[in-house]
């Protein structure tokens, strides 16, 4: 009798293994295999996401999800989302995270604050590209990578290289610059330091995601020239040098169609041009027509709803996605899955090497921090100065933005901190003053609509004259910091964000009389996320330290810096105009509702229609102040150093350009007193012939490792033909003029050191491309 159970047991466990071995596996089945044994709701399942929760919604802001979703226990709570697993066929659920400046988890599980999962805030990325190092750029990226493995994480949603249009577009914290070259090859840097730990990334939002007013209804219209040569260009570079195993479509159109739902811009221009392999998401809740979007091209739905689901499979019994499509969209996750920690059963720790992190993120934050004034050589400052450190953010440094691109990290270290340890005498009873100043302001200030938005600024404290007198007769030095925090949901505005208020600006004033009447030095360290005006104060400081928003080792960075520990070496990835009123799309930023009338009250969430035109063309940035002779307070790839450099000349390859790339070499030597880096930038200026051009284009850049004094480092930048050509529109093509072109070699976009010419005897192909893209509307582009 018992034999016989055992007997039956043993048959039941057996067959059920031959059933479980009958359903192919993920791995070690082949793919198409193990897609044809799908049924069609396993497919739309993984196409489907899940597992965003949002604790502080109020109901009903966000559409459904498939019922019991939220019964799946969370594998890493916090996490932006994630897939269904399909335990039958050996396929994982893997997990995404945001975001750009770190692991974006939630720090504290079950209540349990004894043992916290805390991430590595990074600099933003505007800083990270503001080192214009590559090299240091890849190593922040293992490091974030290697955060994520240890967290679990499959893919992360970064970067993010939308283009930053205008100085007050929300997210420009999380973007790299002006300029396509830049984002896509810093860009390129991260996601190959991040996908080197086998984990992987998501670039993101593609493509023309460049404000946030209404930004899931935002129709952008903008010429096919200008998303070719600036929109697209970033990806395009950064697609072609890194492979990111994911690329994330953006919230808005592109003239009049959904990026996700844009067949041309997904698979013929990401796909078939570009050759990208990996699979395309949504953004979050992003695009209408989940139909649409697989047949565009855009795999994953992210984080899913369960009307998507519904539509899905109503899209596959009526035919309207084919057996062909529905398999395409699943094999593509499917490969990407295949590479990732969750199918290689990664043993996570949990335990990421945050001491270690902390040192690349406090680095990687002083090296891309840039020097704007230095009058006098006031920077470095001797230890022995006395500092008075005024402003709310030398206390309360803000270390990055708000929204997806912030970081649950265990600490901010202040100014004050960082001045501290790095032994400069404060004053105490200033800095005591400030503090307690602040903690009954945030006592008070309104909370933002959901904890995700930024908060009110503090208003800065009022400075009395005597204070101020008394201040200045004690210290040697006067540090003012200026903060700016924005993020997603919102642009930024003119009036006290752009500009300084009007505390902040009769603060400064009245430092600058009272320390300088004494014969002291005024230095402004800039805390900020984006551009901002400089013009209508930077004559009342003796220094100026573009810090961005440095991270959590914020104070320890600038105090490398302000020391000379660190001799800064960052340079500008966007102009500073000398009047808001300058920017190129100031009159068309950020665009207009299409139904101003309809008052009809909206899901906050999810916005309303709007639209706004790229009437500036492809004179964007420098391209634009260059080529118009507008004047730049601070121009684009402008940055100051303790030491000078002196640029030798260049040697081109060849007089003539013969279709094979070119070389411009030359060196660069130190030729100061202390040791620096040298940022190098290659500018070409193009023969315009079957359209205008920019007066001059970076087409390459640099950076020399730490030369000593009188050390020289000789460097050699490449030349395609791709880089000397322009988009025809007419004729889809990249085609360069025949003519003479300038290889413009210099410290910045007005400091050219040596120059170089080569002639291109006749006008010559560089691409031919798919017309895709084009506007629906007439567009009125400027032109010189
Ligand atoms: C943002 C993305 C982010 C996603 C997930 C969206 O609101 O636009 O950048 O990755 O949320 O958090």
């Amino acid at each position: 009798m018992i034999r016989s159970i055992a007997g039956i047991l043993c048959l039941c466990f057996a067959s059920s293994c031959i059933f479980a071995q009958t359903a192919p596996q993920l791995g070690h089945s082949p793919l198409p295999e193990v897609v044809k044994a799908m049924t069609t709701e396993e497919k739309v399942k993984l196409i489907v996401g899940m597992g965003m929760r949002i604790e502080d919604l109020p109901p009903g802001m966000l559409p459904p999800a498939d019922p019991g979703d939220d019964q799946v226990p969370e594998k890493v709570p916090g996490a932006a989302g994630r897939t269904h697993a399909i335990p039958r066929l050996g396929i994982p659920s893997i997990v995404l995270s945001d975001g750009p400046a770190g692991v974006r988890i939630n720090p504290i599980r079950n209540g349990d604050s004894a043992h916290p999962y805390y991430a590595t805030a990074f600099p933003v990325g505007t800083l990270l590209a503001s080192s214009w190092d590559t090299a240091l750029v890849r190593r922040v990226g293992q490091a974030f990578g290697k955060e994520a493995l240890d967290y679990g994480i499959d893919v992360l949603l970064s970067p993010a290289i939308n283009l930053q249009r205008n100085p007050l577009g929300g997210r420009n914290f999380e973007y790299y610059s002006e300029d396509p070259v830049v984002a896509g090859n810093i860009a390129a840097a991260l996601i190959n330091g991040v996908q080197a730990n086998h984990v992987g990334t998501s670039l993101k939002h593609f493509a023309a995601n460049n404000q946030e007013f209404n930004r899931m209804q935002l129709n952008t219209h903008v010429s096919e020239r200008a998303l070719r040569e600036l929109y697209l260009r970033g990806f395009e570079i950064a697609i072609k040098q890194s492979q990111p195993w994911t690329v994330m479509s953006s919230y808005n159109l592109v003239n009049d169609t959904y990026t996700s739902e844009s067949r041309p811009l997904l698979t013929d221009i990401l796909r078939d041009e570009w050759g990208f392999k990996g699979f395309v998401m949504t953004d979050w809740f992003g695009g209408q027509h989940p139909v649409a979007q697989m047949n565009a091209g855009n795999d994953m739905l992210m984080p899913g709803t369960h009307a998507q689901t519904e539509a899905l499979l109503a899209g596959v019994q009526s035919g309207v996605i084919t057996p062909a499509q529905l398999d395409e969209n699943v094999t593509r996750i499917l490969n990407i899955i295949l590479l990732s920690p969750a199918f290689k059963h990664y043993n996570y720790s949990d335990k990421p090497d945050l001491k270690a992190h902390a040192a690349v993120s406090r680095a990687a934050a002083a090296e891309g921090m840039v020097l704007l004034k230095n009058k006098d050589n006031v920077l470095p400052l001797a230890q022995s100065r006395r500092i008075a450190l005024f402003g709310n953010t030398s206390y309360d440094l803000i270390a990055g933005g708000t929204g997806s691109g912030d970081v649950n990290k265990a600490y901010v270290v202040s100014l004050l901190e960082g001045m501290q340890a790095a032994n400069f005498p404060v004053d105490a009873a200033l800095s005591n003053t400030y503090q307690v100043y602040i903690a009954a302001q945030k006592n008070h200030r309104s909370k933002p609509a959901m904890a995700f938005l930024a908060p009110p600024p503090i208003a800065e404290m009022p400075l009395e004259e005597t204070l101020l007198q008394a201040k200045a007769a004690s210290n040697d030095i006067a540090l003012v910091t200026i903060g700016r925090l924005a993020g997603e949901g919102g642009d930024r505005k003119v009036d006290d964000d752009y500009t300084l208020t009007a505390a902040e600006l009769q603060n400064l004033h009245n430092i600058s009389n009272t320390f300088h009447a004494k014969g002291k030095k005024v230095i402004v360290i800039m805390n900020i996320g984006g551009v901002m005006d400089v013009s209508s104060w930077r004559d009342d400081a003796d220094a100026i330290l573009l810090a961005w928003q440095p991270g959590q080792e914020g104070g320890h960075a600038i105090a490398d810096v302000v020391t000379g520990k660190v001799n800064p070496s960052g340079k500008l990835t966007a102009t500073f105009p000398v009047h808001y009123e300058d920017v190129p799309s100031a009159r068309t930023f950020p665009g207009q509702l299409l139904h101003p009338d309809d008052s009809t009250a909206g899901n906050p969430l999810m916005g309303k229609p709007a639209e706004v035109s790229y009437e500036e063309g492809i004179y964007v940035g420098y391209r634009y102040y260059k080529t118009f002779n507008i004047k730049a307070a601070y121009e684009f790839g402008y940055g100051l150093s303790y030491t000078n450099f002196s640029y030798g000349k260049v040697t081109l390859s060849g007089s003539h350009f013969d279709g094979t790339p070119m070389t411009a070499t030359l060196t660069v030597t130190n030729s100061g007193k202390v040791p620096g880096k040298e940022v190098v930038e290659l500018y070409l200026a193009a023969p315009a012939k079957m359209a205008d051009k920019p007066a001059q284009e970076l087409k390459a850049f640099a950076k020399t490792k730490l030369l000593a004094p009188g050390a020289s480092q000789t460097l050699t930048f490449t030349l395609s033909i791709k880089d000397l050509a322009s988009f025809n529109t007419a004729q889809s093509s990249w085609i360069a003029d025949a003519g003479n072109y300038e290889v413009r070699i210099g410290a910045s976009s007005e400091d050219v050191r040596q120059t170089a010419t080569f002639t291109l005897d006749k006008e010559m192909l560089a691409e031919k491309v798919h017309t895709a893209l084009a506007p629906q509307l007439p567009l009125h582009e400027l032109h010189p």
